[in-house]
Parts: structure tokens; sequence; C-alpha cells
């Protein structure tokens, strides 16, 4: 029958003594209570999982047993009986106790006992979590929370690195927190840390339970004491782009720090390189017209929450100049011609070798522009001291003066003698800027000699010449007298017609002499069985001209 028996309203300790009393108070004949049939109770002590159930049964091999029964503060069913035994069903079991079988056998009480033993898993096992960053060197305390589990004292907690086993412990508190100190190292980087709770009921035929917790994985660091060391230029001009580099030796894990580097606000990209425990950082700053002035650049490197710090200072300048300035490029001769130069703020400029009044000052020459100025160049050079960093700087600028024409007597002789039907050159040469036009003009029959090149005289050129240099400016006329000589005999006739054919086999000679190489790299394209004079070389002019009356 599935009755329910209630058990006694009363907490274990006292249904214990109240046994106890019994047994003593109410001692049984002796004989019968030698227990000559025990009353067996079977399980015999069993481990069972908290909350579950179990059938205890009392027999005996009395021939005449009565009022078998199970005495508990458990739940209990009686699940079948006969001769000699009895079952019964104890539910919720969720903790220890002590179980007792009585019953009377030929009118002596007989007993049995067995302990029930309960467990349990732990309900948390919870390693507390590791600092992010934990500095090699220094301990590190690993925390385990453990609540729940029983048995107790079959209960252990193991503090894990990886597999290794760090500590193990007792569970006694309930919750309790288990500890153990570790010496950090290098090799700690990246360890996973985990706790684990065995409960071993391997004494009582079952097994060994575990039960680990999530693990947490460390990151070690090494930041050294020492700064960054920073290598960046002291100066730097506006709009110059230079490198900077920052290094840290003996980082670790050097791959896994971060690096700012900045010039003032601006934040440069640094590539990072690292080998070893040496990171580099190396950045291209350009200087920007805004932070001209003493500027600071920073570097920092950032590892396990820890900052390293460097800074130098940066001078940002601008140099402007110099501006070599002519009030006129192109000035007529006479004119007052202005040169200035100039320059940014705090340089010091020379003007042909003239230093201007203070730094930052223009430096400035006058002149009154003569023809022996044309061409002239004006040279000047800057320099800015920044920092104790000397700059330099130079520029040149070339003036052109407008004069002319003229016609120098020395280049244009006023009078020549020449033979009749004789190779001559009539020299004259004009100057001026622009450069001027030179014409020769026969007075009269208004025909023009030919300049600076060989003609054969005969005596139409006999006369006076107007030679003209015409330019933009104006014109300039000088007169050229040409006496041209008639031959008086045959035997002189024949002399100079000797030397013209000297003349000209020498000139041929000569000619070919000189175009040769001019010849071959095709500059002159002089036949060589010409009978007129390829000469356009001023000093071939002279060798054949110089015959001076
Ligand atoms: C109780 O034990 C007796 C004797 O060992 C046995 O005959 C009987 O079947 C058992 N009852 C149960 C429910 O196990
Ligand atoms: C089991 O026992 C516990 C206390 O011992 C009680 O709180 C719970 O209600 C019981 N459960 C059942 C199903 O009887
Ligand atoms: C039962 O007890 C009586 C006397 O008290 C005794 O004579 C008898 O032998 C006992 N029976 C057994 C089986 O022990
Ligand atoms: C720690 O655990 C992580 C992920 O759980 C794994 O990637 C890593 O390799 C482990 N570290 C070690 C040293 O076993
Ligand atoms: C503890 O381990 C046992 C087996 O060893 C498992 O059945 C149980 O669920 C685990 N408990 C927790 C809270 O993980
Ligand atoms: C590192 O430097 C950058 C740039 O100067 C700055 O913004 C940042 O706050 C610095 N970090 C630390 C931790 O000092
Ligand atoms: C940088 O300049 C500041 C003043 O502008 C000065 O106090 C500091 O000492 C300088 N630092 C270095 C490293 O020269
Ligand atoms: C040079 O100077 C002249 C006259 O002083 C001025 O008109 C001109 O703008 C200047 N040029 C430059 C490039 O400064
Ligand atoms: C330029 O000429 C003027 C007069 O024409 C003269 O007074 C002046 O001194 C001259 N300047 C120079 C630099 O020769
Ligand atoms: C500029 O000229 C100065 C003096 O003539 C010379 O010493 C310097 O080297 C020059 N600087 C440059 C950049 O050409
Ligand atoms: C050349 O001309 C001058 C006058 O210009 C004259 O006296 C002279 O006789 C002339 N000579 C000849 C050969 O015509």
């Amino acid at each position: 029958s599935a009755t329910m028996v209630p058990s006694w309203p009363l907490p274990e300790p006292c249904w214990t003594l109240l046994l106890s009393l019994l047994l003593v108070c109410c001692p049984l004949p002796p004989g019968a209570h030698g227990q000559a049939f025990p009353l067996r109770v079977e399980p015999q002590d069993p481990v069972l999982p908290v909350g579950k159930s179990l059938v205890v049964n009392c027999s005996t091999q009395c021939p005449h047993p009565e009022l078998i029964t199970l005495e508990t503060s458990l739940l209990k069913e009686l699940v079948g009986n006969s001769l000699g035994w009895a079952a019964f069903r104890l539910s919720n079991v969720t903790s220890n106790s002590r179980v007792l079988c009585s019953g009377f056998c030929n009118g002596s009480q007989v007993t049995g006992t067995s302990e029930i033993t309960v467990y349990r898993f732990p309900d948390q096992v919870e390693l507390a979590p590791l600092p992010l960053w934990q500095p090699v060197g220094e301990n590190l305390i690993l925390r385990c929370q453990v609540a729940g589990g029983v048995p107790r004292d079959h209960l252990s907690v193991v503090l894990l690195r990886g597999e290794e086993e760090l500590s193990r412990q007792l569970v006694v508190a309930e919750p309790a927190q288990v500890t153990a100190t570790v010496l950090v190292g290098r090799g700690d980087h990246g360890a996973n840390f985990s706790c684990r709770t065995e409960l071993d009921l391997q004494s009582h035929g079952l097994g060994l339970f575990k039960n680990t917790s999530a693990p947490h994985q460390l990151q070690t660091f090494v930041l050294p004491m020492i700064p960054p060391r920073l290598i960046t230029p002291r100066v730097l001009e506006v709009g110059m782009s230079r490198q900077v580099y920052c290094t840290l030796e003996g980082l670790f894990p050097s791959s896994e720090a971060q690096v700012q580097l900045a010039l003032g606000d601006q934040m440069l990209n640094p590539a990072v390189t690292c080998h070893g425990d040496t990171l580099t950082a190396k950045a291209t700053v350009t200087a920007q017209a805004d932070q001209e002035g003493a500027q600071e650049i920073v570097c920092n490197v950032t590892l396990g929450g820890q900052t390293g710090e460097s800074r130098k200072n940066l001078t940002v300048f601008s140099f402007l100049g110099p501006i070599l300035n002519l009030s006129e490029p192109s000035a007529p001769e006479g004119s007052t011609v202005t040169v200035i130069c100039m320059a940014g703020a705090r340089v010091q400029v020379v003007l042909d070798g003239v230093p201007a009044a203070a730094p930052g000052q223009p430096a400035q020459l006058q002149l009154n522009a003569t023809e022996s100025d044309d061409q002239r160049s004006f040279f000047c050079s800057a320099t800015l001291e920044v920092d104790g960093e000397i700059f330099n700087r130079n520029t040149s600028v070339q003036l052109r003066v407008l004069y002319g024409p003229k016609i120098d007597r020395a280049n244009c002789p006023e009078r020549w003698k020449w033979k009749d039907k004789t190779m001559q050159i009539l020299q004259c040469q004009a100057r001026g800027n622009p450069a001027p036009q030179l014409h020769c003009l026969q007075e009269g029959s208004r025909r023009e000699v030919p300049i600076g090149i060989p003609f054969f005289v005969n005596l139409k050129y006999n006369g006076t010449y107007y030679c003209q240099a015409a330019s933009s400016r104006g014109t300039y006329t000088l007169i050229v007298v040409m006496d041209v000589q008639n031959r008086n005999s045959p035997f002189v006739n024949i002399f100079t017609g000797v030397l013209v054919i000297v003349g000209v086999v020498t000139v041929a000679v000569a000619s070919k002499y000189l175009f040769g190489k001019k010849k071959r790299s095709g500059f002159y394209k002089v036949k060589q069985e010409s009978t007129s004079l390829p000469l356009t070389s001023m000093q071939l002019n002279q060798a054949v001209g110089e015959e001076p009356s």
C-alpha cells in the first residue's frame, strides 16, 4: 500500500538522542538482544546525489520477525514487505542522515543502521578577473570563488596555469575563496589561468568529479623606466619635410605597444617596426605655415596602461627670398637704375658685397646706367640664423642697358688703300643694344659694299662711303674712303697675280686645315674644289685683309 508514513516531526539530532535513550534506558533481556538474527539495512552507508530518492530494505533471518520498521526523519513510503523484510522509499534526500531499522524477534528488539551520505557538485567555480595588464616581476594573486558542493571533506580546489597545478587546497567555508600568489614572468604572457574543483568520491566507489572555471588569459608587460629616444631636427623650414624617429628598447611585448608622435597639435602618422624588444617609430614631419615659432615634438609609448614619453623642441621658421629687383630690367643709357634686394623678417641680405643696415631690411644700390653696365649681374646673398643654424640663399639678376648705336674709329678705319683687282675685306663694326644694322653706301652711286667679308676690288669701288649703324634707338654715321689704285706695270700685275694665287692657295689650305674638323662634324658645308673663299671666321678675315697701305 502506497500510503506515506510521515516521519516524526523532529529534527535529526533529537532523533538520534531519542534512539540512544531508548537503547540505554530500556535494556532488552540478555540473549535476546545478542542479535542472533540481526536486522540488515540495505544499502549500507550509501552515497547518492542530493535530492535523489532511495529504497532502503530492512531484512532479517529471524523466523518470526515482527514490526519491522524504518525510523528516519526523511519522507518514507513502504514499497513492499514480506516475511522477514520491509522496503521503504526515502524521497528528497537532501542531506546526510542516519536511518535505523528496528523490529522484534522472539520478543526481543533488533536494530540496524545505515549512514546516508549525499553529494552535490559545486554551483559556482569562478576565477576572479585578472588585471588587464600585469607588470612582469610583480606578484599576481589568483582568487577562486567556490559556492556549493558537498561533502566538503571530499572537495578540494586546484588553481591552474594552463594544465600546471599552482596550488591545491580543501574547500572549507561556504562560499569559499581560495587564493594563490604567482610571481609573474614574461612567460606568463598569454597564459590561461583557471581553477577547478575536485569532488573525490572514489573511496565510495564513485568517480572523481571535476568542475572547472572559465579560463582567464593574462597579459604581462615590461615598460622601461627610461623615456623613449626621440631624434628630431632642431629647426625646420615651413613647407619642408624631415624624418622623426622615436625608439624604445627593452619593451615587452613590443608589438603590443602603442606609439603616438605629434608636432604640437598635429598628430603624425608613424610607421612602427618591432625588432625583439626594440620598437622604432618613424614619421615624416612637414612644417605648416601656421606652426611658425617654437614647437614641441612629443613621442609617447603606451603599454599595459602605462606611458613613457619624450619631448623635443623644434623651431619652425620661414625663409623668404632673397628677391632681387631692378627698377627697370632694360634701362636706357643714362637713366638711374635702382637695385633692391629684399628678404623676409630677420633675414640679412648682402647686395654686391654691401650688407643691408639690419636683418629684415632691404639692401639697395643706385647707378647711372652706362654702356658698360649692359649685361652686368647683381648678386644678392641672404642669410638667416635660426637657433644657431645658418641658412643661406643666393640670387642674381642681369641688367640690360639700352645704348648706341655707335661706331668707333678703332673698329672702322677711315681710309683704305687697295690695288685694283684684288680680294679685300672692309673692316667696320658698330655696337649698341639692341644690336644695330650696319651698311656702307658709296656716295653718289649708293652702291653697298660688303662689310667683314672678302670681295673683289675693282676701280668702281673707288670713292667715299657713308657707313651707317641703325637700331631702334637711332642712327650713327661715319665716313670711310676707299682709294682704289690702278696697276702700273704688267710685272706688277704678274707679281700681284702670283701673290693672289699664292694667297688663294694659302687660304684654301688654311681653310681646309681649319675647317676640316668642323666639316667632318657637319657644321660647315664647304666644297673642297670651290674657288670662292669660304671665309666666315674673323681670324681668317684678318689674315687676308691685313694689307695696309
Ligand atoms: C529485501 O530483502 C529480502 C532479503 O534479502 C529480499 O528477499 C527482498 O526481495 C528484498 N526486497 C526488495 C524490495 O528489494
Ligand atoms: C525536499 O526537501 C526540502 C527541504 O529538505 C524541501 O524544501 C522541498 O520542498 C522538498 N521537496 C519535495 C519534492 O518534497
Ligand atoms: C524463544 O524464546 C524462548 C524462551 O523465551 C526459547 O525457549 C526459544 O528457544 C526461543 N526461540 C528461538 C528460536 O530462539
Ligand atoms: C589561452 O586560451 C586562448 C583561448 O581560449 C587560446 O587562444 C590560447 O592559445 C591559450 N593560451 C595558451 C598559452 O594556451
Ligand atoms: C560539475 O561537473 C559535473 C560532472 O563532473 C557536471 O555534471 C556538472 O554539471 C558540473 N557543474 C557545473 C556547475 O558545471
Ligand atoms: C600621448 O601623446 C598624445 C599626443 O601628444 C596625447 O594626445 C596623448 O594624450 C598622450 N598619451 C598619454 C597617455 O600621455
Ligand atoms: C623647450 O623649450 C622650453 C621653452 O620654450 C624650455 O623650457 C625647455 O627647456 C626646452 N626643452 C628642451 C629639451 O630644450
Ligand atoms: C620691382 O620694382 C618695381 C619698381 O620699384 C615694381 O614696380 C615692381 O613691382 C617690382 N617687382 C617685384 C617683383 O617686386
Ligand atoms: C648719376 O648722374 C648724376 C648726374 O647726372 C649724378 O649727380 C650722380 O652722382 C650720378 N650717380 C652715380 C651713382 O654716378
Ligand atoms: C651663396 O653665396 C655665398 C657667398 O658667395 C656662398 O658662400 C654660398 O655658398 C652661396 N650659397 C648657395 C646656397 O649657393
Ligand atoms: C679715286 O677717287 C679720287 C677722289 O675720290 C680721285 O682723286 C682718284 O683719282 C680716283 N682714282 C681713280 C683711279 O679713279
